[in-house]
Order: C-alpha cells, then structure tokens, then sequence
C-alpha cells in the first residue's frame, strides 16, 4: 500500500486594503457585479470578476431560474463569457464575493464544486495557475495562488481521448 497525501495553502488577508492596487481593483468589480446577482431564489447574490493576461476584466453574477438546475454560478457566467470571448487567452485572477439579507456570512464563500472543475480545465489548458481572491464582507481575503490547490485529482480531458 502507498499512502499518498496533497497540502493545500492559501494567504489570509484582515482587509481588501492590504492587496495590490490590481487586486483591490478586481475585488471591487466583482462586488459590483454581485449587486446585479438574478437570484430571486436562494437570495445569496454572488458575483466574480476575473482578469485575463490581455489585461481585460470580465465579470459574472448568479443566474437563478424557476427550474432550479437551469441556472448557473458567477464563476460560471464569467468564465464561460471570457472563454467566449476571448477564447485561448489566460485567465489571470479570479475574485468572488457573495452577498445575502437573509444570513450573516462570516467567511469568504469559495466555489463550488462544478466551478472548480470548469476553472481547473481553463487553467490546465493555459499552463498557468488562476489566482483566486475570495472577498470576505466582514473584511478578511483568502487567496489560493492556483485551482489545482482547491481540486487536487482534478478531472482531466486526456481521460476521455481513445488511445
Ligand atoms: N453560487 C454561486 O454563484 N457561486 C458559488 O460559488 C456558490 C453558489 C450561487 C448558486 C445559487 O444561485 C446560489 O449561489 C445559492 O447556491
């Protein structure tokens, strides 16, 4: 039997004060994206704003629908539009915010599942890790320096080609 083990870091921040002017910037977007969140459902707004390498921002928000699984994460909606878009160009960095009256959130909230799969296949294509800022609202950051951190065994495409 071989054990095998992964360690997962990420950098903790009290304040969005304490990051780079670009990062405070990208943070700031995806707050602002999260205040147009359609999310009549759940009422837990989220929004992401992402920068590629060719320096432009492109942001998301939650789109919920009456038959529930129809809608789509903010990272979603923001991944798959800069993919659309801008396709083959790297992401750079990813901030996520979400915003709710019906609860206190205490922690910064980090992707889903589904997300982090989508968001590991687009940093595995550039070769390139995608910086992830998770904005907390009572003020203190998260930053994992690369998707692979957050989904270690990753699904990847090569498993579906014959050989
Ligand atoms: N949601 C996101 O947009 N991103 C996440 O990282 C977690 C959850 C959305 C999906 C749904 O519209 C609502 O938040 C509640 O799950």
């Amino acid at each position: 039997m071989i054990q095998h083990s992964f360690q997962v870091s990420y950098n903790e921040y009290s304040s969005v004060e304490e990051l780079s002017d670009s990062d405070k910037l990208l943070a700031e977007k995806a707050r602002e994206a999260c205040k147009s969140a359609y999310a009549p459902y759940s009422r837990f707004h989220v929004g992401a704003a992402l920068k590629l390498e060719n320096g432009v921002v492109i942001t998301g928000n939650n789109q919920e629908n009456s038959a529930y699984p129809s809608g789509l994460c903010a990272e979603r909606v923001a991944v798959f539009a800069a993919s659309s878009q801008y396709p083959g160009v790297a992401i750079e960095s990813i901030a996520i915010i979400a915003s709710t009256e019906v609860f206190k959130l205490s922690q910064p909230i980090t992707p889903c599942g589904s997300c982090r799969q989508v968001l590991a296949e687009y940093e595995h294509l550039a070769g390139k890790p995608i910086r992830t800022l998770l904005i907390g609202n009572n003020g203190s950051v998260w930053i994992i320096e690369g998707v692979n951190q957050l989904l270690p065994m990753m699904f990847e495409g090569a498993q579906l080609k014959k050989s």
